[in-house]
C-alpha cells in the first residue's frame, strides 16, 4: 500500500514536472537571430521550438513514465508544420510498437496479471477501439508477406502472453494514427481521396506487436482502411538492413559497446548490491536474476500501476527499480560520449536511409508511388537510427515513439526539395548532424534535401573515422579495424 500512495505522489510529481519542462519549451519558441531579419523570424518562430531534446533528467522515475508513455491529454506536437508556399510531399514515419507485456519473467514470482484483451471499460481507451477490433475481426482478406499472415490482428490473452501488445500499446497507436490523419491527411492532403495501394510502403518485423502496432496506426491514420489495400512486407532485421545486413565491422562495433556496457556495470556496486538483494529475495544466483533482465519486466509493473513481486524473503520494492533505472540513464549517457554505439548505429541504420533517401527522390521527381512509409519497428531499430542522424540527445525510444521524416516541396522554386525530421512530435531537423549548423544561413525552416542525401551516401562514412571508405561496402569490411 505504501508502494501505491507513493506511486500516486510521484506521477503527481512527475506530471508536474512534464508540465513545467513542455511549458518551458513552448515558451522557448524563440528565434535565433531575429535581429537581422524580421520576416523570416516571425516563420521560424512558428515552426522551431528550442531547446527540442533537452538531455535527460536524471530523475529515473520522471525517465521512467517518459518511456510509459500513457496516454492522456492531447499532446503537442509539430508534425507537418511549414510556411504556406511549402507542399507536402512524402512521409515516412518509423515506430516503435506500442506498450507490451514484458519478454522476460522474473525467476521465481508471478508475473504480472495483465489483461490483454481489448475491452471498452478499462483505460486508456480510444473511441475507435471497438471499430477496430470488429475491423480486425473482418481481416482475413489481407495480403501479408509471410510468414506475417500467421500472426494474430489484434491482441486476445486475458492473461497477456510474453511480449504481447496491450490495449495501452493498441490506444497509443491508434492515438498516434489519429494525429497524423488530422495533419497529414486532412490538412495536408497526403492522399487523394481514392487512393491506391502503391501509394503506401507498409514493412513490419515478424512479431504480432510490431504487426499489431501497425495496423492500430493505420486504423486510425486511414479514412477508409480497406483491406484489399493493405499490403505489410515482412522485414527479418530489426535493422530493417535487407538484403545489405552483412556487415562485420558493425559487428566489432557492437562487441566492444557490449564490452563497454559490462564494464560500466562492474563499475557501479551500488547496482551489484541491488541485484544480489533481489536474487535473495527471490531465491535465485546474482547472475541468473541479472540474466533474466528484471527491468523489462519491473518497468511493466511500473506503467500498469501493479506492485513488484514479493517472496517470502521480501518484496522487490522502488528503491531496486531506482537504482536499476538510474544505471540505465547512466549508461546511455556513456554511451554517447564513448562513441562506439555510434559506429555501430552509423553502419545499422545506412541501409534503411539510403532506401528513404531512394523514396524520397523519386517522391521528388514527381513519381506518386509510396509517399507514406511507415515501418514497424522496435527499440533497436529506432536506437540506431537516432543517433545515426546525431540526434544525440534524444531520449531512449519509449513505447509508441515515433521518428518521422517529411518531404517538402517549396512551390515557389520547385525544383527544391526539403526535409523535416521529428521524434514524438518535437522538431529535431537542426540537432541533426547533416543540418545543425543549416538554419543559421538560411530563411528555410528545414533542411536541404540534398544535405540528407550527402549524408547517407557519403559524410556517414566519413563520421565514421575509418579513413578513406566511400561506400557501405568498404566500411563493413574495412581490415584491421
Ligand atoms: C494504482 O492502483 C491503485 C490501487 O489499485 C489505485 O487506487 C490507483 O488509482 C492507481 N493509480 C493509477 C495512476 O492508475
Ligand atoms: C542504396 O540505394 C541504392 C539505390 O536504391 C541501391 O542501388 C544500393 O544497393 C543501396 N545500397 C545499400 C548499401 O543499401
Amino acid at each position: 500500500m505504501l508502494f501505491r500512495s507513493r506511486f500516486l505522489l510521484l506521477l503527481a510529481l512527475a506530471a508536474l514536472l512534464a508540465f513545467v519542462s513542455l511549458s518551458l519549451q513552448f515558451f522557448h519558441l524563440t528565434p535565433v537571430s531575429t535581429a537581422k531579419n524580421g520576416a523570416s523570424s516571425k516563420s521560424r518562430k512558428r515552426v522551431m521550438p528550442e531547446p527540442v531534446t533537452e538531455p535527460p533528467v536524471t530523475d529515473p522515475i520522471y525517465e521512467a513514465l517518459l518511456y510509459c508513455n500513457i496516454p492522456s491529454v492531447a499532446e503537442r506536437s509539430m508534425e507537418g508544420h511549414a510556411p504556406h508556399h511549402f507542399k507536402l510531399v512524402s512521409v515516412h514515419v518509423f515506430i516503435r510498437h506500442g506498450d507490451r507485456y514484458p519478454l522476460y519473467v522474473i525467476p521465481k514470482t508471478k508475473r504480472p496479471e495483465i489483461d490483454c484483451t481489448l475491452v471498452a471499460n478499462r483505460k486508456p481507451y480510444h473511441p475507435k477501439l471497438e471499430a477496430f477490433v470488429s475491423h480486425m475481426l473482418k481481416g482475413s482478406g489481407a495480403s501479408f508477406e509471410s510468414p506475417l499472415h500467421s500472426l494474430p490482428l489484434y491482441p486476445s490473452h486475458p492473461l497477456c502472453e510474453l511480449g504481447e501488445l496491450t490495449q495501452t500499446g493498441v490506444v497509443q497507436h491508434l492515438q498516434n494514427g489519429q494525429l497524423l490523419r488530422d495533419i497529414y491527411l486532412k490538412k495536408h492532403k497526403l492522399l487523394p481521396s481514392d487512393w491506391s495501394t502503391d501509394q503506401l510502403y507498409l514493412e513490419t518485423t515478424g512479431k504480432s506487436r510490431t504487426l499489431q502496432s501497425g495496423l492500430a496506426l493505420l486504423y486510425g491514420f486511414l479514412p477508409d482502411f480497406d483491406w484489399k489495400k493493405i499490403h505489410f512486407r515482412h522485414q527479418p532485421s530489426a535493422l530493417f538492413c535487407s538484403g545489405n545486413c552483412f556487415c562485420p565491422v558493425r559487428n566489432q562495433y557492437l562487441e566492444k559497446e557490449q564490452r563497454r556496457q559490462y564494464l560500466l556495470r562492474l563499475k557501479n556496486s551500488q547496482l551489484e548490491r541491488t541485484y544480489e538483494d533481489m536474487a535473495r529475495i527471490v531465491d535465485v544466483p546474482t547472475k541468473q536474476l541479472r540474466a533474466a533482465n528484471p527491468i523489462d519486466s519491473m518497468l511493466c509493473h511500473f506503467c500498469h500501476n501493479v506492485s513488484f513481486p514479493c517472496t517470502r524473503n521480501g518484496c522487490i520494492d522502488m528503491e531496486h527499480f531506482k537504482v536499476i533505472k538510474t544505471h540505465q540513464i547512466e549508461d546511455e549517457r556513456e554511451r554517447r560520449e564513448k562513441k562506439l554505439y555510434l559506429g555501430y548505429a552509423l553502419l545499422g541504420a545506412h541501409p534503411i536511409l539510403n532506401q528513404t533517401i531512394s523514396r524520397m527522390q523519386r517522391a521528388a521527381e514527381g513519381r506518386k508511388e509510396e509517399v507514406f512509409a511507415l515501418y514497424s519497428a522496435h527499440d533497436v531499430t529506432l536506437s540506431p537510427l537516432l543517433s545515426a542522424l546525431g540526434l544525440m540527445e534524444a531520449r531512449f525510444p519509449r513505447f509508441a515513439a515515433r521518428l518521422i521524416l517529411e518531404l517538402w516541396q517549396d512551390r515557389e522554386k520547385p525544383s527544391e526539395h526539403s526535409v523535416r525530421i521529428l521524434y514524438n512530435g518535437v522538431d529535431v531537423t537542426f540537432h541533426t548532424s547533416f543540418c545543425q549548423d543549416h538554419h543559421k544561413h538560411s530563411s528555410k525552416p528545414m533542411c536541404p534535401l540534398e544535405n540528407l542525401v550527402r549524408f547517407v551516401k557519403k559524410d556517414m562514412f566519413v563520421a565514421l573515422g575509418s579513413s578513406g571508405s566511400t561506400s557501405y561496402y568498404d566500411a563493413c569490411h574495412k581490415e584491421g579495424f
